[in-house]
C-alpha cells in the first residue's frame, strides 16, 4: 500500500485532509496523526478489527493496550464505568493535554482495544490537528505511538514514514511534536492514584493537585518478577537503538574523561563512538573528541523541555552514524527529567556506569523524594539504584 503524507498548513484546506483520514479510519485502516506529545497511529477504538489492524501495522504484541483519544469531555461518559474524584480533578486541571488516565471500562470498549484488560486508558490531546481528526472520525480514536514496535516514538512525520511506509495509507504531517515524550499515565482505579508512566506532567504537579500519589516501581528500575510494570507497554524493549547505549552518571569532568577514554580504546580497534551530551558539558569533550567521538548535543540541561523535545530524534539518528557504542550523560530527575531518564534507561537497557564519588542519599532528587511510598513500592532497583534514590530507602 502506498503511504501518502499530507501536510497541514492551518488553512481551511486542512479539513479535506481530516475528512480523507476519517474515511480511511471508517474503512478500518489506521492513519498516523500529530499530537502535542508524539505521533499516534489512530483507528476506530470501538471496532475490534481496527484495533487488530493497528497492532498489525506496528508489529505490536496485542496484549499491549491502546489509549483512547477523545476531543470532547462528554465523549468519555460511554467509555468508563465511573469518574473517580481524583480523575475529575485531573481532567479539570490537565485536559486537553499530555495526560492519560486509566478508568474501569464499559462493555462498549472492546477488549481488543484494551489488550484484554477491564480498564481503559483515555486521553484528550491538546493538538488542534488531533482534535480535528477525532471529531471528523466521530468515534474515540485508539492510538498507540506511531512507531514500529520497539523503536523510539515518532516526533515528526518522517519518523513515522521510516517505520510504517507501505503499512498505512496516510500520515497527517503536523510538523514536529512540541513535547516529544509520550503522555504521563495515571491510574485512578485503585485507592491511591499511581503514575504508570512519567511524562511532561510531573509528580510535583500531580501531588499538589491530588495529595498522595504513588509511582509504579517499574518506572524507575528494570522490571523483574517483583516490579512487573502496571502499564503493560512498559515491559517491552523500547526506544532502543541498535547500537549499544550506556548511561554515564557522575561529575561532568570525570564523566567526560571516562567517555573520551572509552572512545580512545574503541578508536584503537578502528571503531567510532558516539556521545549524547548537553550544551553545558560540550566544551569538556570538544577539544579532544576529534574523529573518534561523535558528539550529539541534546540541548541545555537547564531546559529539560529542550532535551525532551529532541531526545527521540537523537535516538533514531544514532543508528545511522556507523557507531560501535554510544554513551549518554544522565540528567537530573526533576519533574520532566524523571520522564527523560525513564526513556533513557530503557533505551540503554538499564546499562549504567556510575562515577559519582558519593552515592545519592534520601533527598537527592525531586521525582523520588516526593514519591508517596506505598507498601508495594519497596521493590529492588539494584541495577539502576545508583543514579537516583531508591523508594525502598525512603520507605525505611
Ligand atoms: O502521548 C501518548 O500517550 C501517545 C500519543 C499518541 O497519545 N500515545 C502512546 O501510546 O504513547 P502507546 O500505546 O505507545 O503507549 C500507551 C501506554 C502503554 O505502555 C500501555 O501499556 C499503557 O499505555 N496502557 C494503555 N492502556 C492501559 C491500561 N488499561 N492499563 C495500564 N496501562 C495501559
Ligand atoms: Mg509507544
Amino acid at each position: 500500500m502506498e503511504t501518502l503524507i499530507r501536510k497541514l498548513d492551518g488553512s481551511a484546506d486542512d479539513e479535506v485532509i481530516f475528512r480523507e483520514a476519517a474515511e480511511w479510519i471508517r474503512r478500518g485502516y489506521p492513519v498516523a496523526f500529530p499530537t502535542e506529545t508524539v505521533y499516534g497511529l489512530g483507528g476506530n477504538g470501538l471496532d475490534p478489527s481496527s484495533s487488530r489492524a493497528i497492532y498489525a501495522a506496528k508489529g505490536r504484541p496485542s496484549d499491549n493496550p491502546l489509549i483512547l483519544h477523545i476531543a470532547d469531555r462528554e465523549a468519555i461518559l460511554p467509555l468508563v464505568r465511573e469518574i473517580p474524584p481524583a480523575a475529575q480533578k485531573l481532567m479539570d486541571a490537565f485536559w486537553p493535554g499530555p495526560l492519560t488516565i486509566i478508568f474501569r471500562k464499559t462493555d462498549l470498549v472492546p477488549r481488543e482495544t484494551t489488550g484484554g484488560l477491564d480498564t481503559v486508558a483515555v486521553r484528550m490531546p491538546s493538538h488542534p490537528g488531533a482534535a480535528a481528526l477525532i471529531r471528523a472520525a466521530g468515534v474515540p480514536i485508539a492510538a498507540p505511538s506511531a512507531n514500529a514496535s520497539g523503536r523510539p516514538s515518532p516526533t515528526c512525520a518522517q519518523h513515522v514514514y521510516e517505520d510504517l511506509q507501505g503499512r498505512i495509507p496516510l500520515i497527517i504531517d503536523g510538523g514536529e511534536c512540541e513535547i516529544g515524550l509520550e503522555s504521563t499515565i495515571v491510574d485512578v482505579t485503585g485507592p491511591v492514584p499511581e503514575i504508570l508512566r512519567p511524562g511532561y506532567i510531573g509528580l510535583p504537579a500531580l501531588r499538589s493537585l491530588l495529595g498522595t500519589v504513588s509511582v509504579d516501581p517499574a518506572v524507575l528500575g528494570k522490571p523483574d518478577e517483583k516490579t512487573a510494570p502496571r502499564a503493560p507497554g512498559m515491559k517491552y524493549r523500547h526506544y532502543a537503538p541498535q547500537v549499544p547505549l550506556t548511561l554515564v552518571a557522575g561529575p561532568d569532568e570525570k564523566r567526560a574523561a571516562h567517555i573520551l577514554q572509552k572512545a580512545q580504546e574503541a578508536a584503537e580497534k578502528g571503531e567510532r563512538t558516539g556521545a549524547l551530551v548537553c550544551r553545558e558539558t560540550l566544551p569538556y569533550y570538544q577539544a579532544e573528541a576529534g574523529d573518534r567521538l561523535l558528539l550529539i548535543p541534546l540541548g541545555s540541561r537547564n531546559r529539560p523541555e529542550e532535551i525532551a523535545h529532541g531526545l527521540f530524534a537523537a535516538l533514531r539518528h544514532l543508528d545511522e552514524c556507523g557507531l560501535s557504542h554510544v554513551y549518554s550523560e544522565t540528567f537530573e530527575e526533576g519533574p520532566l527529567g524523571a520522564a527523560i531518564m525513564n526513556r533513557l534507561r530503557k533505551a540503554a537497557a538499564f546499562d549504567l556506569t556510575d562515577l559519582s564519588e558519593l552515592q545519592p542519599s534520601g533527598a537527592a532528587d525531586a521525582f523520588t523524594e516526593t514519591a508517596d511510598t506505598s507498601a508495594e513500592t519497596s521493590g529492588t532497583f539494584a541495577e539502576t539504584a545508583s543514579s537516583f534514590t531508591q523508594k525502598g530507602e525512603n520507605n525505611g
